[in-house]
C-alpha cells in the first residue's frame, strides 16, 4: 500500500502487541496452574483440570486446577491461622505490604495486561490503559486506608476470613477490589477467580510471594461454581463477598442464611443511558460508544438501555449508526480494535439468543455491515430499536455488545423508564443543562450517576448498586466498612429466647361502637386501623395478669402499611430541616407524657418505676439524637483523580421494615423505628411482640407531632411471622430484625424476592442505653445507601 492509497482510506493499519512475554510465562508454567495456599503452590487434591482458551482465537491457553472441598479446607485453615497476626501486625505494617502490590501491579504492568487480554478477549488497549492501572490505583489507595484505620474506623476490627468469588469481566480489577480493602481491614482471604479467566489471579499470587505477604494471608483457588459453592458453603468463613450474575448472588444470600455469615453482593445491571434534546450529540454518542461496546458491553453497569428524547431519537440513531460502522471488531491484541472477543462460547450463545428473542418480540436490529472475524467469539456492535420498555431485550442483563434504544418525552418520562428495572447499578445523563442534570441524578435509582460521562470508576468513589444490583459498595470509606465490624459485636450476649417465645392465644377483637373496645389498634397510613384477622393478642404483665390488647397483625395488615409507606414518598423527599422538627416535635411530645409511658413500660415489663423511668429518658434522648443527625449525616465530595467532581450523596433506602425486640421496649423501638425514619426512609415497624403497648401508646404521639400519613406505620401481632411476611414483601427495600427469635434467619432466607438487604441480630441482644452499640454511625449507615454522582467539569 502506497502513503497515497493511505492518505485515501484512512484506513489504521496493523498495530499488534506481543503476547510473546506472556505465552514464555505459560510455558515456564507447563500451561497448567496450580492452587496458591498457605504461601505455597499446592496441585488440586483430586487431580482434575480444566482448560482456559484464548477466546479470540478458540485455542487452549492453560490447564487449571479445580479446586474441591479438601482444597477449600485447607485454604480456609490457611487464612485462619494467618489473620490473627495480619490483624496484629497493625494497619501502617499492613499498608507497607498493600503498596508493595500496588508496585509489582506497575511493575509488571504489561504481562498482566497482555495475559489478561488474551485470557479474556478484551482489547489490550483497555487492559493496559484501564484495567491495570486501575488495579494498582486501588492497591495503593487501600495501602492509604490501611495506614489511617486506628483513626478513620475506630472501634472497629476485621471481619476475620473472608471467601471472595469475582466473576470473568474484570478480572484483575475485581481481584483487587476484593483483596486490597479486606487486607487493609485486616482480614485474610480466599479468593475464587472466574473459571474463564484465572491468570491473572495465578499471576497476582506470584506477586504476593515476591512481595513477602505472609502465607495464608491471600489464597487463590480456582475452579468453576461449584468451587464457589464449597466457599459460600464453609463453617469457618466469616464473610462471603460477590460479584457476578444476580440468579447466582441469590442463591449465596440464601445458603448464607441464617450461618451468620457478612455478605455483600455486587450483582447485575441494566443501567440506562439518557440522552436530553440539548445535549452535545456528538459526545453523547462516543458517550454511547464507551458505555455499551466497552469491554464488548461484558460490564455490569454497561449503559445498554437507551433512552432519547424524542425530538432528537431520529438524529441520534443515525449519528450512532455511522459512529457504528467505523468501530472495529477483532484481534484484542492489536491495539486499534475498539472491540475484541465475547469471553466464552457460551456467553456468545447467551447473546445470540437474547437478541433473537428481541427480535422475535418485534425489535429492529441494526448491525455495521462489515463482517466480524469467523475465528475466535466475535459479536458485532448491535441496536435494536422499536422496543416496549416491558421487552426482554429491555429488561434482561444480556451482557453483550447490544444496545435497546426506546424514546421518551419529558424529563419526568425519562426518569420513569430510568426506574422501570428491578436493577439500579449505574445511569448517564447527557444534558447541557446542569439544573436538569442535577434534578434527574437524585431521582434515578442507582448507585451511580454519570453526568455527560460513563464508566468512570476510581478507588476512592465506592460503587455498588441498589435493589437487585446487590448490596454493599466497593472503593471508598464505605467500602471498607463492609470488612469491619464493630469491636463490641463479639460482646453481645445472646438474646434470652424465652422472652420471645411466648405465643399468646388471641381473642376476638369486641366489635367497633361497643364502647368496651379498649385494644388499641394498627397504625397505619396515620390512622388507627382494625387488624384485618378480626382478632387480638393478650398482653401479660409478668403475674400473669392481662396488662391489655393489641391487634394481631397479618400479610394483609403488612400490606396495607406497605402500601402506606409506599405512597409516602413525600417524606423520602423533605428536607432534612423538617424530618428533624418533626422528630423534635414526637421527642417533646413523648417526654409531656413521660409519667404515663413510665407506668405502662413497669406494668408490661415489670421493670421498676424508677428503671422505666429512665426507658422513657434514653427513648426521648435517643429520639434528639436522630433529629440532631437529621440533617447532619453529610455525605462527600471525593477527590478522583480526574476532572469531576464526585459528590457522594447518602440517600434514603424507600421503605424500611424494623422487627423490634422485647428488651427495652419503648426503647428498642425508638432506637430501631427512628434512626432510617430521620434519613428519610419511610418506615413499617412491628414492635415487641411481647410488650406492645409502649409502640401503641406513641399513635397519639405521632398524630400531635405532625408526623405525615404513611411515614411511619406499626403492626403489631407476632414478630416472627411478621418479619417473614415484611421480608417477603417486594416492596420493602430493606429490613432490620432484631426481634425474630431465630436472630434473622427467616428473615435473610425470605429476603431473596428483590434481593432487600437485611441487618439481622443474629441472635445477639444489644444493650439499648449503651449508645456505643443502639445509635449513630452505624444504624446511620444501614439505612442509607451512598449514591456517587460524577460531574466533570472543563470545556
Ligand atoms: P456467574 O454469576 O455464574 O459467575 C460469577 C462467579 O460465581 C464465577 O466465579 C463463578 O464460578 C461463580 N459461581 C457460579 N455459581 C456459583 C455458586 N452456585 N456459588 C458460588 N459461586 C458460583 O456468572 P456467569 O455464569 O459467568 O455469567 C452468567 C451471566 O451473569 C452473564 O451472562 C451476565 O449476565 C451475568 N454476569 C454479571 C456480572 C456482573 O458483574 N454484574 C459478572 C459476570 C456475569
Amino acid at each position: 500500500m502506497t502513503v497515497a492509497q493511505i492518505f485515501d482510506t484512512l484506513d489504521y493499519g496493523p498495530a499488534p502487541e506481543a503476547a510473546n512475554i506472556a505465552n514464555a510465562w505459560l510455558d515456564a508454567h507447563d500451561r497448567k496452574t496450580a492452587l496458591f495456599v498457605g504461601g505455597a503452590w499446592h496441585p488440586p487434591a483430586e487431580g482434575v483440570y480444566f482448560e482456559s482458551i484464548n477466546p479470540a482465537t478458540a485455542k487452549p491457553l492453560a490447564h487449571i486446577a479445580q479446586a474441591t472441598a479438601p482444597d477449600i479446607d485447607a485454604a480456609v485453615a490457611a487464612a485462619r491461622a494467618a489473620q490473627p497476626s495480619w490483624a496484629k501486625l497493625g494497619g501502617p505494617g499492613r499498608a507497607r505490604f498493600l503498596y508493595a502490590l500496588a508496585r509489582m501491579v506497575q511493575k509488571h504492568a504489561r504481562l498482566f495486561a497482555v495475559l489478561e487480554t488474551i485470557d479474556n478477549g478484551k482489547p489490550i488497549r483497555e487492559t493496559r490503559d484501564i484495567d491495570i492501572p486501575l488495579v494498582a490505583r486501588h492497591f495503593y489507595h487501600h495501602a492509604g486506608w490501611a495506614q489511617l484505620i486506628d483513626t478513620e474506623f475506630s472501634n472497629h476490627e476485621p471481619i476475620g476470613v473472608v471467601g471472595q468469588i469475582i466473576p470473568w469481566n474484570f478480572p484483575l480489577l475485581m481481584l483487587s477490589w476484593k483483596i486490597a480493602p479486606a487486607l487493609a481491614a485486616g482480614n485474610t482471604v480466599v479468593l475464587k477467580p472466574a473459571e474463564f479467566t484465572s491468570l491473572t489471579a495465578i499471576l497476582f499470587a506470584e506477586i504476593c510471594l515476591d512481595a513477602g505477604l505472609p502465607p495464608g494471608v491471600v489464597n487463590i483457588v480456582t475452579g468453576d461454581g461449584t468451587t464457589g459453592e464449597a466457599i459460600v458453603g464453609h463453617d469457618d468463613i466469616d464473610k462471603i463477598a460477590f460479584t457476578g450474575s444476580t440468579e447466582v448472588g441469590r442463591r449465596i444470600r440464601e445458603a448464607t442464611a441464617g450461618t451468620g455469615k457478612e455478605l455483600t453482593l455486587e450483582l447485575g445491571g441494566k443501567s440506562p443511558f439518557i440522552v436530553f434534546d440539548d445535549a452535545d450529540l456528538d459526545g453523547a454518542v462516543e458517550g454511547v460508544v464507551d458505555a455499551i461496546w466497552f469491554n464488548q458491553g461484558q460490564v455490569c453497569c454497561a449503559g445498554s438501555r437507551l433512552l432519547m428524547q424524542e425530538s432528537i431519537a431520529e438524529t441520534f440513531i443515525d449519528k450512532l449508526k455511522a459512529r457504528m460502522q467505523t468501530l472495529r471488531v477483532g484481534d484484542p491484541l492489536d491495539k486499534s480494535m475498539d472491540i475484541g472477543a465475547i469471553v466464552a462460547p457460551v456467553q456468545l450463545e447467551k447473546i445470540e439468543r437474547l437478541v433473537g428473542e428481541g427480535t422475535a418480540e418485534g425489535a429492529t436490529l441494526w448491525q455495521p455491515d462489515w463482517a466480524r472475524p469467523t475465528e475466535g467469539f466475535f459479536y458485532p456492535p448491535t441496536l435494536l430499536t422499536d422496543i416496549g420498555p416491558a421487552s426482554k431485550v429491555a429488561q434482561e442483563e444480556i451482557f453483550g455488545p447490544v444496545l435497546a434504544a426506546m424514546p421518551f418525552r419529558t424529563p419526568a418520562d425519562a426518569v420513569a423508564l430510568a426506574n422501570n428495572t428491578r436493577y439500579g447499578l449505574a445511569a448517564s445523563v447527557w444534558t447541557e443543562n446542569i439544573n436538569l442534570a442535577l434534578d434527574i441524578a437524585p431521582a434515578i435509582k442507582s448507585g451511580v450517576v454519570w453526568i455527560n460521562a460513563t464508566n468512570l470508576f476510581d478507588a476512592a468513589a465506592g460503587f455498588g448498586g441498589y435493589r437487585e444490583s446487590g448490596f454493599g459498595r466497593e472503593g471508598g470509606r464505605e467500602g471498607m466498612f463492609a470488612y469491619l465490624k464493630p469491636t463490641f459485636a463479639k460482646k453481645l450476649a445472646k438474646f434470652p429466647r424465652a422472652a420471645a417465645a411466648a405465643d399468646p392465644v388471641p381473642a376476638a377483637v369486641a366489635p367497633a361502637g361497643s364502647g368496651i373496645d379498649r385494644t388499641p389498634k394498627m397504625y397505619i397510613g396515620g390512622k388507627q386501623s382494625r387488624p384485618d384477622s378480626g382478632y387480638s393478642r393478650p398482653v401479660y404483665a409478668p403475674d400473669g395478669a392481662l396488662a391489655g390488647e393489641v391487634g394481631d397483625g397479618n400479610r394483609k395488615d403488612i400490606r396495607e402499611a406497605v402500601e402506606a409507606a409506599r405512597k409516602a414518598e413525600a417524606w423520602s423527599k423533605a428536607t432534612a430541616h423538617n424530618r428533624a422538627q418533626v422528630i423534635y416535635y414526637i421527642a417533646e411530645n413523648l417526654e409531656a407524657r413521660a409519667t404515663e409511658f413510665r407506668d405502662r413500660i413497669a406494668l408490661m415489663t415489670g421493670e421498676t418505676k424508677r428503671s422505666a423511668a429512665k426507658e422513657v429518658a434514653a427513648s426521648v434522648d435517643r429520639l434528639f439524637t436522630y433529629a440532631a443527625w437529621a440533617d447532619k449525616y453529610d455525605g462527600r465530595v471525593h477527590a478522583t483523580p480526574l476532572r469531576n467532581v464526585t459528590v457522594a450523596m447518602n440517600e434514603p433506602i424507600g421503605v424500611m421494615a424494623v422487627v423490634c425486640p422485647d428488651q427495652n421496649p419503648l426503647l428498642g423501638f425508638i432506637s430501631l423505628a427512628i434512626a432510617p425514619f430521620a434519613m428519610g426512609n419511610r418506615v413499617v415497624a412491628a414492635p415487641s411482640a411481647a410488650h406492645p403497648l409502649a409502640a401503641t401508646d406513641l399513635y397519639q404521639v405521632l398524630d400531635t407531632s405532625d408526623v405525615p400519613g404513611g411515614s411511619l406505620n406499626i403492626v403489631t401481632g407476632d414478630t416472627g411471622s411478621l418479619a417473614t411476611v415484611l421480608a417477603q414483601h417486594d416492596s420493602v427495600d430493606a429490613i432490620w430484625d432484631f426481634g425474630s427469635p431465630d436472630g434473622g434467619a427467616a428473615v435473610e432466607r425470605a429476603s431473596i424476592g428483590n434481593m432487600k438487604q437485611t441487618w439481622v441480630s443474629h441472635g445477639c441482644a444489644r444493650n439499648w442505653f449503651d449508645a456505643a452499640q443502639a445509635e449513630g454511625d452505624e444504624f446511620l449507615r444501614k439505612c442509607t445507601q451512598v449514591k456517587n454522582i460524577w460531574v466533570p467539569y472543563g470545556e
